[in-house]
């Protein structure tokens, strides 16, 4: 086993995992102790990996199967040529064109892929060409956002599902309503149970959650703006400068992520794996705190 060592990235989520490095075979025992540290974390990073896409891949695919491209439509040729399970997040142009997905400045928090009956467990980016400034990847974790709730707030959201829904590319969101004759959505609960640690996440995101399902249009809606507010409280959020050469791993079913702006002109790119979940989504129980007795 590689020794490792493990440290906090911040108070509110995420750690660093050093001595590993990722152009090697990984042996059970550390595959087994990057798990756990990810599954306590939420959030993993390696510093300074010097990967091709093939050993990231086979990183990815000890956690299990990889996630295939689900968007309609032909990728752009510099992604295509990485395979139909690579997205290519990048703010570079060719003739005009972006070379890969989510090209531009500020991103709302969001998930991936909650608007399908199994969204990816887990997303693997890694950094490639990084702005001077800006770019960050901000994470909230969504344990934390689901117990500090208020009490009468969490009785208010227990057994409802959230819909989840998505028009591809967006990154701020400035309608009300996504086009569901053309995109997809899925409804899934509010409170979701993780299946390895059992405890309950918030599973809401400004970007993707459209509805309380059967809540009345002024109640959903004021309760979800509620619920987004409290998401960005900055005490449970990590915030991430990246630099090139960092690779995190984050857990899609108990943390949202956000992207701070960035210079246009400058160029951006990271390439990003996703891995599928071989459970459905699990409702989970409001975490009611022992102190109220409930
Ligand atoms: C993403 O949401 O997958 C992209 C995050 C980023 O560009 O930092």
């Amino acid at each position: 086993m590689s020794k490792i060592e493990i440290n906090r990235l911040s108070d509110a989520i995420g750690a660093e995992i050093r001595g590993i490095d990722l152009r090697q075979e990984l042996d059970g025992e550390t595959v087994a102790a990057i798990l756990d540290a990810w599954h306590g974390h939420q959030i993993v990073l390696f510093r300074d990996q010097d990967i091709s896409i093939e050993q990231q891949r086979a990183f990815a695919e000890k956690l299990g199967p990889i996630g295939t491209r689900t968007r309609p439509g032909p990728k752009p040729p510099e992604a295509a040529e990485y395979g139909p399970d690579v997205m290519l997040v990048s703010n570079i142009r060719k003739n005009g064109v972006p070379i890969g997905s989510l090209p531009d400045g500020e991103m709302m928090f969001h998930s991936d892929t909650p608007y399908f009956e199994r969204p990816a467990m887990a997303t693997i980016l890694y950094a490639i060409e990084i702005p001077s400034w800006g770019g960050h990847t901000l994470f909230s974790n969504s344990y934390t956002a689901a117990e500090t709730l208020p009490e009468d707030v969490k009785r208010r959201l227990a057994g409802r599902k959230g819909m989840q829904v998505y028009e591809y590319g967006t990154t701020i969101k400035d309608k009300d309503k996504y086009d569901r004759e053309n995109f997809p959505y899925y409804a899934h609960p509010i409170f979701r149970k993780h299946p390895t640690t059992g405890k309950s996440a918030l599973y809401v995101s400004e970007l993707m959650t459209e509805e309380i399902v059967g809540l009345p249009v002024k109640e959903s809606d004021e309760l979800l703006e509620y619920l987004f507010q409290h998401q960005r409280n900055t005490k449970f959020i990590y915030e991430h400068p990246w630099v090139p050469g960092d690779l995190l791993m984050w857990d899609n079913r108990c943390s949202v992520h956000a992207r701070t702006d960035f210079p246009p002109e400058e160029r951006r790119m990271l390439r990003r794996l996703t891995v599928e979940d071989e459970y459905p989504v699990l409702e989970g129980e409001p975490p009611y705190r022992e102190a109220v007795g409930a």
